[in-house]
């Protein structure tokens, strides 16, 4: 049986349940809305109304169309109003408990065909469907913030959900003019869990002192291209709702990886919660930094290391003295190593600096435990003087950006490889999840698959992180001469 989606009911309006609310309308479908607070409901009412007042007012929408939108919504605080709905989409507070009562009452009230659905970021939809007589007809419709914009939506069944239900779902969100992608119940589905592991490595990396706040942001916003980085995007998704999100991925998979940084629980216990509260990982009243020093005073620079002969030339061409390492006063190493073991065949140690050139925007500045901080310095304004953005780090495998980005791609091929959700879906909730201009198979390909395996072995080795270790089939792929993942059979 072919289910026709005519009627829908979104309970919850708020920062969610408004956004739904008004994709369904805007796609023809008649909506009900519910919530359990007036004033609440009032703000969902404003919303949709301002929201199709911009639409107007920019030419997007006419008159005539607005009007049919608003129409096509009720508002009311009465679940019994959702009797003949089609489908119900739930969008209130993160708590199972609440979910668990609603369900309960929703499956009293809505007919017997009616597909119920819940909009979690982290809880056991399974869990969810089992208070209900129809666990075969509840899923997960999971859209992202703001949900008029976002253009995923992760469709979650379970073992008990309706063979065929997940598709017609997916059909809907498709007529809503979303792409969706498929999955089975774990916590965090796609994108909350490779994104909040990759988030959380972010912050544990910030307390071990690899690198500064700005720094890492910095170096993964300019060195991979991502739209912001970790601690912005952490301020931005509130660290409540991230610790949160952590807890319930940590209680499936007791993975220390998805154990709450420390310093999360910090912060949300002294309530810095993010944007949301004015601060986080960072704070309003902070005054910016120094501006960046004009060419810094080098005698003279020695270059060592692939690509040296190259850097040399562009700074000799600013103007800078190149010499050998004997006789320079600060020795560049380019490296995608830590740099210490060069350090002993040194006259000076202390004037030796790691450097690892990513894309065309940044440089990693490695300082060793050797390391004076003048030398750091001075390179620090060599690499503005070459155009780069530099960012400062410990001299550890894989500096900053490779040792984030690399325990991303493996959980990646792990998702993938434990079948959970295809290629195509993971790169398309990664793009259309988080605005990431490519996919993690995407970045693999573009990296090469050598390239990160080593890299992930580098890590594990200086880390014994275990899930560090590259994937088996990173590893086999390697292993058999495969460029591409995409190229298994
Ligand atoms: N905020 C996000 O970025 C985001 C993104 C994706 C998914 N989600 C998920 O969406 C859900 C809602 O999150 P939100 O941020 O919109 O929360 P919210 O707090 O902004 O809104 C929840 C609304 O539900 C109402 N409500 C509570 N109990 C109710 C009940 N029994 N009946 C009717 N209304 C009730 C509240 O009054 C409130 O207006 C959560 O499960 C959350 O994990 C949130």
């Amino acid at each position: 049986m072919t289910r026709s989606f005519e009627k829908v009911g979104v309970v919850g309006l708020g920062t969610m349940g408004a956004g739904i609310a008004e994709v369904f309308a805007r796609a023809g479908l008649g909506v009900t809305g519910v919530e359990a607070d007036p004033a609440a409901l009032e703000r969902g009412r404003g919303h949709l109304e301002g929201s199709t007042g911009r639409a107007l007012a920019k030419g997007r929408l006419t008159e005539a169309e607005r009007a049919e939108i608003l129409g096509r919504v009720t508002f009311t605080t009465s679940l019994e109003d959702l009797a003949d709905a089609d489908l119900v989409i739930e969008a209130i507070p993160e708590v199972m408990d609440f979910k668990r009562a609603l369900f309960t009452d929703l499956d009293r009230i809505c007919k017997p065909s009616a597909v119920l659905a819940t909009n979690t970021s982290s809880l056991s939809v399974t869990e969810i469907a089992a208070t209900t007589a129809r666990p075969g007809q509840v899923v997960g419709m999971h859209f992202f913030n703001p949900a008029p914009v976002m253009k995923l939506v992760e469709v979650i069944h379970t073992v008990t959900t309706e063979d065929g239900l997940a598709e017609e779902v997916a059909a809907l969100a498709r007529r809503l003019g979303k792409t969706p992608v498929s999955v089975g119940d774990r916590a965090g589905f796609v994108v909350n869990r490779l994104l909040l592991t990759y988030l959380n490595h972010a912050a544990v990396l910030l307390e071990n002192g690899l690198a500064t706040r700005d720094d890492i942001d910095a170096a993964m916003k300019l060195g991979v291209g991502l739209p912001m980085g970790p601690f912005t995007l952490l301020d931005l998704i509130g660290l409540d709702t991230s610790y949160e999100v952590l807890c319930v991925l940590f209680q499936e998979s007791r993975d220390r990886r998805h154990a709450p940084a420390p310093i999360l629980r910090e912060l949300v216990t002294a309530g810095l919660l993010g944007r949301k509260t004015g601060g986080g990982f960072h704070r309003e009243e902070e005054p910016g930094g120094p501006p960046p020093t004009a060419k810094p005073s080098v005698g003279s620079v020695a270059v060592l290391g692939e690509g040296a002969e190259e850097l040399a030339a562009k700074l000799a061409d600013a103007g800078f003295k190149t010499a050998s390492a004997e006789a320079a006063d600060v020795v560049v190493a380019l490296s995608r190593n830590p740099v210490i073991e060069l350090a002993a065949g040194l006259p000076r140690p202390k004037r030796l600096v790691g450097l690892h050139l990513v894309g065309d925007r940044i440089a990693e500045v490695a300082s060793t435990a050797l390391t004076s901080s003048e030398a750091a310095r001075a390179v620090e304004g060599l690499v503005r003087i070459v155009g780069r953005t530099p960012v400062r780090c410990k001299d550890r495998a894989e500096f900053v950006v490779d040792a984030l980005l690399y325990p991303y791609l493996n959980d990646a091929v792990r998702m993938y490889d434990s079948g959970y959700a295809t290629i195509e879906d993971i790169d398309s909730a990664m793009k259309l999840g988080c605005g990431y201009p490519s996919g993690p198979f995407e970045m693999l390909d573009e990296l090469g698959l050598e390239t990160v395996r080593d890299g992930l072995r580098a890590l594990y080795a200086e880390y014994r992180e275990p899930s560090f270790a590259p994937a088996p089939l990173l590893d086999q792929l390697v292993t058999a001469g495969v460029r591409s993942i995409r190229d298994l059979p």
